[in-house]
């Protein structure tokens, strides 16, 4: 029931009876060996404790021969009936003169992997053979995994069309939605989906095939999932319903999966399908521009369409926005008469439809909304009427600065008006666009025009768009990085590795010969990592841990990683999840070393799988799963999302370049600092500090309609509450899976805590961010100046104060819980609430030490008092705070 959650009903309905997992249990137990815990099984899943065992061990053949027995042996030759069409385009793809050897070894291997140049036909004909071959039926469907919603709906649609089979029959799963049926024989899904699908059924019983496809990007899902399923496939073997695991990846790096004995004990065997790749003439610019990519990309593109013959044109950029932004200024530059059906322009007239709508409803709403809300707790500022959300783009100067001369004469002045007569069909692709728009990129741009496809990161291996002859690569991705010390997320636009260079550079040369232009110099070409690393081996694991934990992996530090995280990241992870008390703390006996492993393999508890099921941090996670108490959620999922997005308030403090910037900057400050005032409130409200004002600040901001106006006179950045919006629906979409009594609304709006609120969320806030508590030193044990006004927190051994942007700054209570250190002059704490000190052992009874005080205490222990003390009785960065005599029971 807690785990309700919709991309995995579907399999509920199809799964194994009960009599039959029954039955599964005691063969895994075996192989995870003798536990002691079997007692205190789960309620769901079956139990592998121990990953670190080859489970087969040396008497199972893992390389099995062609047998007649084996009942994945396909016995029948399934038609399909494709038109002829679809046959002579399936002809042309390289995969064709490989089916026979690529089936051979899937009918004599349990594992094979299959590499081949992006395009070669892996995704769209390997599920096909597979179907041919009689692989797919009644009992055992043939599973696809992908990192991308986005292939894996449109590939779902295109074997659909390309076997003329029904999306009943090969469908699509992804988070939020899919078209699974019980007739379902191919399908696509997610990586995140068959990772949840596993935490149900570990055997993966209903499938007889299992596919992972774009290995090669290394998403930590899919390194996940080939861990997992090294495993599961032996067991599948020793019950006698074999599953076939086949890794496909483009052509890089595979030794990762086949120099690796603790992940397959045989080598699997690798089929290599020969790409039909023309050159690509690579051209890389003389200059890099700085920040204009967008600009440049513009630029290329114009002189591309004017200068050079037919050929369809394919842009890189990094993000949805930009798409849409480039695609709107090329198609004001080159209009495209809509003479035919298959239009380029009803994207626009949709968004306007879309705002006209939006702009109807939210007047609707605001004399709906009116009398709910107290104005005066969140705002004195007069409602905004008709403002809207202003296009971004600004029109920049369109000279062509530095471009090099490969394209023609270097005239300099480009015009947005186009005298080309050619018209240019212009097409947005990225991972979020609406499935049928996707589609149109694999259509025949319409008689006359040229195609010029404007996409993120998504056409780089997943989609191959037919007919690019041109490549325009700004350099950059958008990605996800993490915070070293908070652990929390957030994208930013990076240079790619050399190898996804090529990868986009390769996209030229599918038909014919092409050209590749980089918007940036061969010397900066140089300095890009050769390939991106794993995403696993760079992020906080914390996450993952609780997600394998959930699926009963107990010694993570053994699990088959094809990299396998480095093992400060795992000890540190697991620490902070006993802490959290989302794993059950191992008893304090027997040696240290026992002890130690005793923590690097313990279970998860019954609030750890709460907390699995949210899709954020461990910590925001904890947050969520108290907040159920005193209608706490509105409120959480607010405080989460804000300090998810960072940087909610502009900078006001930055340098002036006029007197006249310099007088609206402080104009600006003067309403800013009254502003947040009132957003932190008054008494208990207060105490809850920085929160408090992003609580007030997201709150007065859609009270007002969350406009651009609204926020510049706040000094609050707007796309920062955009953004805020955006994930306060998706988390309260995924609460409300969780537990679907809450009926949380989506609408943005809400009223503001009351004072018990504000005090329980404090409280919330403290058990969510528990190695993050700080406490002020106080005058008597004052040792070093450097020491006046600084607090000492359980991570760092040097002083921290209160930043100055935050409301307590001159309050300084004595204990404080904030959300990051961030290091400028010196180490300030940003997002700070004050707690109460005997909150401390009620709500974080694993950071609190109540015994004698230490015999070598550090400096900043004051034996007169005998109130402080830090220290780190492992390896692991815990901390014990001695508290002043308070009464715990
Ligand atoms: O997976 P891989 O990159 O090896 O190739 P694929 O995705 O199976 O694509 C094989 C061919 O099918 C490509 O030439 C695509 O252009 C074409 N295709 C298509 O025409 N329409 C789609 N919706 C998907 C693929
Ligand atoms: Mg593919």
């Amino acid at each position: 029931k807690r785990r309700h959650s919709s991309e995995s009903e579907p399999e509920e309905e199809s799964s194994s009876s009960d009599e039959e997992k029954e039955e599964q249990k005691p063969e895994i137990e075996k192989f995870s060996g003798s536990d002691s815990n079997t007692a205190e099984k789960p309620e769901e899943g079956v139990k592998v404790a121990e990953m670190d065992q080859q489970p087969a061990g040396p008497s199972v053949p893992v390389h099995q021969p062609a047998s007649s027995k084996l009942p994945c042996k396909p016995a029948v030759f399934i038609p399909v009936d494709r038109s002829p069409e679809i046959q002579e385009a399936r002809l042309k793809l390289p995969i064709l003169a490989e089916e026979q050897v690529i089936m051979e070894a899937i009918n004599e291997n349990p594992i094979v992997i299959i590499c081949g140049e992006t395009g070669s036909g892996k995704t769209t004909q390997v599920p096909q053979f597979l179907y041919e071959a009689g692989y797919a039926s009644s009992d055992g469907t043939i599973g696809i995994t992908e990192p991308r919603r986005v292939a894996a709906v449109s590939m779902s649609q295109r074997v659909a069309k390309e076997m003329n089979l029904s999306n009943r029959v090969v469908s699509y799963q992804i988070r939020y939605e899919g078209n699974v049926t019980d007739e379902t024989q191919i399908k696509f899904m997610t990586d995140g989906v068959l990772l949840k699908e596993i935490q149900k059924d570990f055997l993966l019983s209903k499938y007889k095939v299992v596919i992972i496809d774009e290995a090669h990007e290394r998403s930590m899902y899919t390194d996940i999932l080939i861990g997992l399923l090294s495993r599961i496939v032996p067991l599948r073997e020793k019950k006698g319903l074999p599953l076939k695991l086949i890794i496909m990846s483009a052509t890089l790096r595979v030794e990762d999966f086949t120099n690796n004995k603790k992940l397959f004990s045989v080598t699997p065997p690798v089929i290599q399908v020969d790409a039909r790749q023309f050159p690509v003439t690579v051209h890389f610019n003389k200059k890099t521009p700085l920040d204009d990519y967008s600009g440049e990309c513009f630029r290329k593109v114009c002189k591309i369409h004017r200068m050079l013959p037919s050929g369809g044109i394919l842009v890189f950029l990094t993000g949805q926005a930009e798409v849409h932004s480039l695609c709107r200024r090329l198609r004001k530059a080159f209009p495209f008469q809509k003479t035919n059906t298959a239009g380029g322009d009803d994207d626009k007239e949709e968004s306007v439809e879309e705002m006209r709508k939006f702009k109807k409803s939210r007047r609707q709403k605001k004399v709906m909304a009116l009398p709910k809300i107290d104005l005066d707790n969140y705002s004195v500022v007069p409602v905004d009427e008709g403002d809207e959300d202003r296009d971004a783009e600004t029109d920049d100067d369109m000279a062509g600065s530095d471009i090099d001369l490969d394209l023609g004469d270097g005239d300099s002045e480009e015009d947005e008006k186009s005298d080309s007569s050619l018209p240019l069909y212009v097409l947005p692709l990225y991972s979020l666009l609406a499935p049928e728009k996707q589609a149109k990129v694999f259509r025949l741009p319409p008689p006359g025009t040229r195609l010029c496809v404007v996409a993120t990161n998504v056409a780089e291996t997943s989609l191959t768009i037919p007919g690019i002859k041109y490549v325009v690569d700004c350099g950059k991705v958008k990605k996800r990085f993490y915070d070293k010390i908070t652990g929390v997320s957030s994208f930013r636009i990076t240079w790619i590795s050399q190898a996804s260079a090529n990868q986009r550079a390769g996209r030229a040369g599918r038909t014919e010969p092409g050209h590749c232009y980089r918007l940036y110099s061969s010397a900066v070409f140089m300095d890009f990592e050769k390939f991106s690393a794993p995403e696993i081996t760079k992020r906080p694991v914390e996450d993952l841990i609780l997600q394998m934990k959930a699926l009963n992996i107990e010694k993570v530090i053994n699990f088959p990683f094809p990299t396998p995280p480095p093992t400060e990241a795992l000890a540190a992870a697991e620490e902070l999840l006993i802490a959290l008390g989302a794993l059950k703390e191992p008893p304090m006996t027997g040696r240290l070393k026992q002890q130690l492993a005793a923590k690097l393999s313990c279970p998860i508890s019954p609030l750890g799988r709460i907390m699995a099921t949210f899709p954020v941090a461990p910590r925001y996670a904890k947050m969520l799963a108290l907040s159920r108490q005193h209608d706490c959620l509105p409120y959480t999922i607010t405080i989460v999302s804000a300090m998810t997005v960072r940087e909610l308030f502009e900078e006001l403090d930055r340098p002036a370049v006029s007197e006249e910037e310099a007088a609206e900057l402080k104009g600006k400050k003067a309403r800013f600092l009254q502003m947040q005032r009132i957003w932190a409130g008054q008494g208990p409200m207060q105490k809850l500090g920085d929160l408090m004002v992003m609580l007030g600040a997201v709150g007065a901001c859609e009270y007002a309609g969350c406009t651009r106006k609204f926020c510049e006179g706040n000094g609050l950045r707007y796309k920062a509450m955009l953004e805020i919006r955006r994930l306060r629906g998706q988390l309260t979409t995924a609460v409300n899976s969780v537990c679907t009594d809450a009926g949380l609304f989506v609408d943005p709006k809400m009223k503001p805590p009351t004072e018990a609120q504000a005090t329980y969320l404090r409280q919330i806030v403290l058990a969510g961010l528990g190695d993050h508590v700080a406490r002020r030193i106080q005058a008597e044990e004052l040792l070093d100046d450097k020491w006046k006004n600084a607090y000492k927190t359980a991570l760092l051994e040097d002083p921290v104060f209160i930043h100055p942007s935050s409301v307590l700054f001159k309050q300084l209570p004595e204990f404080v819980v904030y959300q990051e250190i961030v290091e400028t002059t010196k180490l300030y704490m940003k997002g700070v609430s004050a707690v109460e000190p005997e909150w401390i052992p009620a709500l974080l009874p694993p950071y609190c030490h109540f015994g004698k005080p230490l015999e070598n205490p550090p400096p900043s222990y004051c034996p007169e008092t005998g109130r402080v003390r830090c220290h780190r009785p492992s390896v692991f960065h815990r901390v014990s705070w001695q508290l002043p005599a308070v009464e715990v029971d």
